[in-house]
């Protein structure tokens, strides 16, 4: 009897069903402040130096391109599982992670009837139990569906620079999410700052203005300096963090990942996907 229970449990752990999938999504006021490259190299450190199982969900509809920066043509998108694609044909791994690449025009999702978006829903919810993290490579701003990618999420890492204008945009994002869907789930990353003090200073202004006017307690993910090696290995096509592991935006970039570890897993209380839909449905 002991045996048998011992091995139904072991059967349960190898079908991951205990795996307590983190849901992450990438997002920003203003566009070009580096999500797609934080969310990408992301993936690439919790896969590679902390042996997660991960996969980077590509939903920046209209400019989707993590496939272009991991340098993997691709033909097959999300689109495709309408069309009766099965979703593993559709994921390829790269360096240890698999990406879930883009389309565009999640628009399409309000037209297409129940039973495809349940079966859409299922794939995902199927997959992503595979994964102890699904990184969500979101678009910017707030004018789109993308959004629901963002309320279903256990947290939002909101991107920023130090530029008067990316803080602004961020902090009007926050202020959305928090007006109109009560979500307050949000770290913020600093990018492409000069040195510290400057990621600080920029962190303490939007972080000000968001207790002062949202009263949300945000806190800092972290800091990621300027590099041009960031430019460099995105010309070439390459990914940062393989080709110059010791590189300031990498060490950062790490921290940020090894606290995602450390931490206690969230609690998800409904479904993740199913949350996804029912909010698509609800603004479409
Ligand atoms: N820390 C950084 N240092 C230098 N350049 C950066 C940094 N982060 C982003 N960039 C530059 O910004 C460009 C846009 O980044 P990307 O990740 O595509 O932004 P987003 O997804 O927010 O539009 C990159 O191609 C890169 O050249
Ligand atoms: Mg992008």
């Amino acid at each position: 009897m002991e045996g048998q229970a011992k091995g139904l449990l072991k059967l349960i752990n190898e079908k991951g069903i205990h795996r307590n999938t983190k849901f992450l999504a990438i997002a920003s006021g203003k566009g070009g402040v580096g999500k797609t490259n934080f969310a990408v190299n992301l993936a690439y450190i919790l896969a590679n130096d902390f042996d997660k199982k991960v996969l980077l969900i590509d939903a920046d509809m209209g400019m989707a391109n993590v496939h272009i920066l991991v340098n993997v043509n691709t033909k097959k998108t999300l689109k495709d599982i309408l069309n009766g694609e099965r979703i593993e044909d559709i994921i390829f791994t790269t360096r240890n992670f698999d990406v879930l690449p883009g389309f565009s025009g999640i628009d399409a999702i309000n037209e297409i009837d129940d039973s495809a978006v349940y079966k859409l829903v299922q794939n995902l919810n199927d997959i992503s139990e595979n994964y102890d993290f699904v990184l969500i490579d979101t678009s910017a701003g707030i004018d789109n569906k993308v959004i629901s990618f963002i309320r279903a999420s256990s947290k939002t890492y909101v991107l920023t620079t130090p530029e008067p204008t990316a803080i602004m945009d961020a902090y009007a994002l926050i202020k959305s999410m928090k007006k109109l869907y009560d979500y307050s789930n949000f770290k913020i990353v600093v990018n492409m700052v000069k040195n510290e003090d400057e990621g600080i200073e920029t962190f303490e202004r939007l972080r000000s203005s968001i207790k002062k006017f949202l009263d949300i307690d945000v806190q800092l993910a972290g800091v990621i300096p300027l590099t041009k090696n960031l430019q460099k290995t995105v010309k070439k096509k390459q990914i940062i963090s393989e080709v110059y592991p010791s590189d300031k935006f990498v060490l950062h970039l790490k921290k940020i990942a090894a606290s995602e570890v450390g931490e206690p897993a969230p609690e998800i209380k409904e479904g993740f996907w199913d949350r996804v839909v029912s909010f698509l449905r609800k603004e479409g």
